[in-house]
């Protein structure tokens, strides 16, 4: 009862694209050939001249250097998406956590199936956001677990027995919550509150860690490694392959690949912020495309506010002469079920609180 109680929704289950693959890596099934209209193109898209998304310094931004927090809120505001540098993890807890997920992803299918997600929940080995059984299916296989604080992991999914698998998260999630909290106070400030602000009003954020591996395609150009969407989170922290250029973001219109840079991490605005907000900070359609050649892992990292809270625009962004009220409040986990019941199709998942305005 209180499992189905705390659940944020349900996802319909697929097959393991790493199982369809180990039996025929050359055929792509049916089911996850996208329509043409939502297919990658390839080519245009690795022009030379496209433009890239904004580098923040973070140990200037924990300084508080204010040039620093100024390109924070221009990168929030215009492009929903940023990478950092010098974030101060050690390159040793970065290498630990995908050799971490690379081992669980290469356990057979039968133990990893022992953490499949549960029917009501999105925690576990499995798939999200699949609604029906006629939509296309995303080239990668995932598991989500909830990691801080500690209180909320349910270790029925967490594969326990996977070598350095625990200690390599423990570090990671813990590391990358206080870079987040760095960027919370910082957004805190530049939405007109104290360092502080957001905690006192929303509570300490919690963290959910969505670990995905897109095998090797033999036609990227057919498939999506992952369909646009926008993250429910506050917040998401990504680490990527440092090698392959595959997460695109939607950006003036049109898709922008974010180059990888070595040892940095890939920073968005979710619903959450763009919500609490007023709008003025973006949570931005991505998606990301496979490698014909290389299977790629990625580690997002979302920190969202307590599923209890309510989240609407904070007073400090509303003047009902500029900038009127765009969204009513909601609870947030009534948010999060209502968008994981929806697939995205180029909608904003905000669409269902923004307000008509007058
Ligand atoms: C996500 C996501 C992108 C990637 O997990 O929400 O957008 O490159 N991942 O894996
Ligand atoms: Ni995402």
């Amino acid at each position: 009862m209180e499992e189905e109680k705390m659940g944020w929704g349900s996802s319909l289950s697929v097959p393991s694209i790493q199982e369809i693959l180990r039996n025929d890596s050359i055929s792509v099934p049916e089911r996850f050939i996208q329509e043409e209209k939502d297919r990658p193109q390839l080519v245009s898209e690795n022009l030379p001249d496209s433009p890239e998304i904004p580098v923040i310094d973070f140990s200037l931004l924990a300084k508080g250097d204010e040039d620093e927090r100024r390109k924070l809120d221009l990168a929030c505001k215009e492009w929903g998406f940023f990478q950092i540098s010098n974030h101060g993890i050690e390159k040793e807890v970065l290498h630990q956590m995908k050799i971490a997920v690379s081992t669980f992803f290469q356990l057979p299918l039968e133990e990893k199936n022992k953490f499949a997600m549960a029917e009501n929940d999105i925690q576990g080995f499995g798939q999200a956001y699949v609604v029906s059984e006629e939509q296309k299916l995303d080239w990668n296989d995932m598991i989500y677990l909830k990691t801080l604080p500690s209180e909320i992991r349910n270790f029925k999914f967490w594969p326990l027995t996977c070598p350095g698998f625990k200690e390599a998260v423990d570090k990671y999630s813990t590391e990358v919550q206080n870079v987040a909290a760095e960027i919370y106070a910082n957004l805190s400030i530049l939405m007109g509150l104290g360092r502080e602000g957001l905690k006192e009003l929303q509570g300490e954020i919690k963290q959910g860690i969505r670990m995905s591996i897109y095998p090797s395609c033999s036609r990227p150009d057919l498939v999506l490694g992952i369909s646009p969407h926008s993250d429910g989170s506050a917040l998401t922290l990504l680490l990527q392959d440092d090698e392959i250029t595959a997460l695109q973001i939607k950006h003036k219109e049109s898709w922008v690949n974010v180059k990888p840079i070595p040892d940095s991490l890939v920073v968005n605005v979710g619903d959450a912020i763009e919500i609490l907000s007023n709008g003025v900070y973006k949570s931005i359609e991505h998606r990301a495309i496979t490698n014909e050649k290389k299977d790629r892992i990625s580690i997002a990292a979302f920190v969202f506010p307590d599923e209890e809270q309510e989240i609407g625009p904070l007073e400090s962004m509303v003047d009902e002469l500029h900038c009127p009220r765009r969204y009513r409040k909601i609870k947030y986990v009534d948010y999060i079920r209502q968008i994981m019941a929806m697939k995205m199709e180029g909608k904003a998942h905000t669409d269902i609180v923004k307000l008509e305005i007058k």
